[in-house]
């Protein structure tokens, strides 16, 4: 059995946890909404078309704020054609996916459904063959109290209250060369500072937040709206997807390396730009996009071509994840606790049968995938303070990272509530690992408990045949002594521990 130790000091904090790390992104594609979230034929369906069995499982997911209403698919959108009576609605061709948007389920449709799953609306707006024009009567319109013909419109729409939208993505992926209007990030740059201008008296007489993206392969831009006090904050987006290639499940597992090493590297290029300006303002960060996605399957078996080929909610991108999938995915969790005093938003990409933790057959059920039971539980045990994890344990060598530790850690601590979690993978294909936490504010009252996911097969999965296959389960191998607590982590596992009663004053320095 090989060995590990970390050590954790309740003094030594990275930064507090922005509740928004555990954000979701539902775009229009696939059957994410049509067939997704929205069927309203199916037994479950309320009143206004959602399948409540779906709204039940994101809720207890609980992710904090949802993207939309793209993507890729934003940079063809009208926002008006998703207003008004949905009989009028029209239909429209997305370019981006090769589908029809019906329009059934617009803004106001979308924040309703929002609202009952008890997270907050992140919107983005399209600067592709759109611009500053139509995203400013968004923001108008959305966030405006009354007294203008867009605010007005939205009243008349069946929302009297503005919809109070503090996060805001300006474009999607502008750079991006598979982007609708794409363009250099140096014109992007220009177009975005033009908007803020525009946006900032609306942004005051709305109260809302800005959140901008600029550099694109894979990175965005959004701006996060104005502090109570008015005061706006900008944040620079990031996107990151990781897929097993040629067999390489070593370099697969140790994915949170490249998303550690991205981070770092956007944040040092930030922070020059600061010190090259002579700013005071941080530009801190919005990861959001990112999961496990096996692009090459989109690109070779998915993909809609056709002149006349333009079907409403096609299967595409409904990857079925394994344990070694949620594994990664519970890794990339812990790089971005680890860096939570600058990415201060981030959202798994996607929700619900796109590249998704949530799965729905048309009128039949709907399951949990592997990777949902990560995130369901970082967001519910992340709480207070991410703390500095010294860690010492062997490496392994991969081809696409070099030399990288077996195991991964991030914690955290809430002083108030007395509790620490600590999120552990262990990326060894065939060892257990016996990892050692050295927790000094540990004592006989302390009370913990763990609970791991793992397989004996790493490739086994959720299925609509067998919806329950995988699932996390309590280890048993915890014991808590004082000022210590150990563990078995069996191979390719995410492991989180929770330990309550902490002694008060822990932390204090
Ligand atoms: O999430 C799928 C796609 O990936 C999004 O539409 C786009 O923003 C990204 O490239």
């Amino acid at each position: 059995m090989a060995v590990a130790r970390l050590a954790l000091d309740p003094r030594r904090t990275v930064g507090p946890v922005n509740r928004r790390l555990f954000g979701s992104f539902v775009e229009h594609l696939g059957r994410a909404v049509t067939n997704g979230i929205y069927e309203p034929s199916h037994p479950s369906a309320n009143e206004q078309g959602f399948r409540k069995d779906v709204i039940d499982l994101v809720a207890e997911l609980g992710v904090s704020v949802i993207r939309y209403p793209g993507g890729n698919f934003v940079s063809g959108y009208k926002w008006e054609d998703g207003v008004g009576q949905v009989a009028e609605r029209p239909r429209r061709l997305d370019l981006a996916w090769h589908s029809i948007e019906t329009n059934e389920v617009g803004l106001h449709e979308f924040a309703g459904w929002v609202a009952s799953v008890d997270s907050e609306l992140m919107l983005a707006v399209n600067l592709g063959t759109r611009g500053i024009d139509a995203a400013l009567s968004l923001v108008e319109y959305c966030n405006l109290r009354g007294g203008t013909a867009l605010a007005d419109e939205r009243a008349r729409n069946g929302r009297v209250d503005s919809f109070g939208i503090r996060m805001w993505c300006l474009g999607n992926e502008m750079d991006g060369p598979w982007q609708i209007g794409h363009q250099s990030a140096d014109d992007y740059g220009r177009l975005d500072c033009s908007g803020d201008e525009g946006v900032r008296p609306v942004a005051r007489a709305g109260g809302l937040r800005l959140v901008g993206c600029a550099d694109a392969h894979l990175r965005g831009v959004g701006t996060g709206g104005p502090e109570p006090h008015l005061r706006r904050r900008r944040l620079h987006l990031l996107h990151a997807y990781y897929e097993e290639q040629n067999g390489d499940l070593g370099s697969f597992l140790a994915s949170a390396v490249d998303m550690d090493q991205f981070i770092e590297s956007v944040i040092a290029t930030a922070d020059h730009m600061k010190a090259a300006r002579g700013s005071d303002k941080i530009i801190n960060l919005s990861f959001d996009e990112w999961n496990v996605w096996y692009q090459s399957r989109f690109e070779n078996v998915d993909k809609i071509n056709g002149v006349d080929n333009w079907p409403i909610a096609p299967r595409l991108l409904e990857d079925s994840y394994s344990v070694v999938d949620a594994v990664v995915v519970g890794n990339l969790l812990i790089s971005l606790l680890r860096h939570a005093d600058r990415v201060r938003c981030a959202c798994l990409a996607q929700l619900v049968n796109v590249i998704a933790p949530i799965m729905t057959q048309p009128g039949g059920i709907a399951w949990r995938q592997t990777i949902f039971f990560p995130l369901a539980l970082t967001a519910q045990l992340a709480r207070g303070e991410s703390l500095q994890a010294q860690l010492s344990c062997d490496e392994y060598d991969t081809a696409a990272y070099g030399s990288v530790p077996v195991v991964d850690a991030a914690a955290t601590h809430d002083g108030q509530a007395g509790r620490a979690s600590i999120f552990v993978v262990n990326r060894s294909l065939t060892e257990t690992t016996e990892l050692t936490v050295e927790l000094p504010c540990l004592t006989g009252d302390t009370a913990g408990s763990a609970t791991t996911l793992s397989d004996a097969d790493v490739y086994a999965a959720n299925t609509l045949i067998n919806p329950k296959r995988v699932g996390p389960h309590t280890n048993e191998s915890l014991t808590l002594s004082d000022g210590y607590a150990t563990i078995a982590l069996p191979p390719v596992s995410w492991t989180v521990i929770e330990i309550n009663q902490i002694s008060p004053g822990a932390g204090e320095a």
